[in-house]
């Protein structure tokens, strides 16, 4: 017996998802925010997260529907303010990846072909590709426009001919970093056939997000995550819309997939947001002088963004080399060309601490000597 006989061929098609190896290289690959936590947290609050989280009572399972955390969460989002914020719900996974997941396994599609359609336009993030792929979905990328703008006529043209499930658009999308045209988005929600999911994965960095038109559009979701605002370890996402969808959902999501630990410490970090929202706000003016200083560099073109991460082109340089070039000078990156025909020599690198990004400055300056 072997993988051949019993493992579905799409799921041998796949590659695992790749993490390099860190070791101790400056990290600029993974949007994660580079200040430590608890460490940064002021004098005193460290110590009582530390005495709490010995408090948790690990020999238990967790609290199944995590309903503190998620009343934590819904306030956070701002939820309890909107005019229908009692038809409203959350739900909550072991990152946003587990709620793309629990969304793709549980759509059919709405005028009732075989598979269910989930569309997104690219690039974009790949796991709303890769996921598809897992639970044996139809995927439809559609091209952005130039400027990574939104192609509004080919989104709704696709979305006529494909009837998609469900669509997802990342509001500011990954990896090009920008918020899309409020029109072409309001557009495509109102020409969605079924479910429509607003993956605010990057808020925090943000100028704008569109968590009030849960009140006006039902098929709507919207998403977050605390990964990007310095909790990356704890994996916790969550996903809002009205409690039609978020019941459904809830039945095929594993029980205690929020484990003590990370409700605990979500909760204790909503409590005392203030040092994170400090960091997100200084990150938000690095990535200014990033994108000025690598604007400057000859030979790059930069996206302006409203993540935590620039994407830049090289314009005389391989994309290919200059990254290797990076990691051997322990920087790590992310290598975007290859990924997408759009993507053709590009990288991208999210925002550090002052010291990182004059790093990565420095050892780009140098690969492109
Ligand atoms: C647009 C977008 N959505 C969701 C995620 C996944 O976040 P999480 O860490 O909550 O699984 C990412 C991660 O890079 C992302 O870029």
């Amino acid at each position: 017996m072997n993988p051949q006989d019993m493992i579905r061929d799409e799921v041998r098609a796949l590659s695992a998802y790749h993490v390099p190896d860190p070791g101790d290289a400056v990290k600029l690959d993974a949007m994660e925010n580079p200040y430590a936590w608890p460490a940064a947290l002021p004098q005193g609050l460290a110590e009582q997260w530390a005495a709490g989280l010995a408090d948790v009572a690990l020999n238990r399972y967790p609290a199944p529907g995590a309903e503190a955390l998620r009343d934590d969460l819904a306030k956070w989002m701002g939820l309890p303010a909107l005019a229908n914020a009692g038809d409203l719900d959350i739900i909550l996974g072991n990152g946003s990846d587990e709620l793309i997941q629990l969304l793709a396994m549980a759509v059919k599609h709405p005028a009732g072909g075989a598979k269910p359609c989930i569309l997104a336009p690219e690039p974009g993030f790949v796991m709303y590709n890769m996921i598809a792929r897992f639970v044996d979905a139809d995927y439809v990328g559609v091209p952005l426009a130039d400027g990574f703008e939104l192609d509004l006529p080919a989104m709704l043209a696709a979305i006529k001919t494909n009837q998609p499930a469900l669509i997802f658009l990342a509001y500011p999308n990954n990896p090009t970093g920008n918020l899309w045209s409020v029109d072409a988005l309001q557009a495509i929600v109102e020409a969605a056939p079924g479910l429509v999911v607003i993956d605010e994965a990057y808020t925090a960095f943000a100028a704008d997000s569109r968590v009030e038109w849960l009140q006006q559009y039902p098929q709507l979701l919207v998403m977050r995550t605390l990964s990007k605002v310095g909790l990356a370890g704890l994996r916790l996402g969550m996903l809002a819309g009205q409690k039609c969808w978020v019941n459904e959902l809830d039945k095929i999501r594993l029980p205690y997939n929020i484990n003590s630990l990370t409700q605990y410490s979500a909760r204790f970090a909503l409590a005392n947001m203030a040092p994170l929202e400090a960091q997100a706000s200084s990150l938000r003016q690095q990535r200014g002088e990033l994108f000025a200083r690598l604007s400057e560099v000859d030979g790059v073109s930069v996206w302006s963004s409203e993540a935590n991460f620039l994407l830049f082109r090289l314009e005389k340089a391989d994309a290919v080399a200059v990254h290797a070039s990076l990691v051997e000078q322990g920087v790590l990156i992310k290598k975007l060309h290859g990924a997408h025909p759009q993507l053709e020599q590009c990288l991208r690198v999210t925002v550090g601490t002052e010291s990182e990004n004059q790093q990565f400055l420095d050892a780009l300056n140098r690969a492109l000597a």
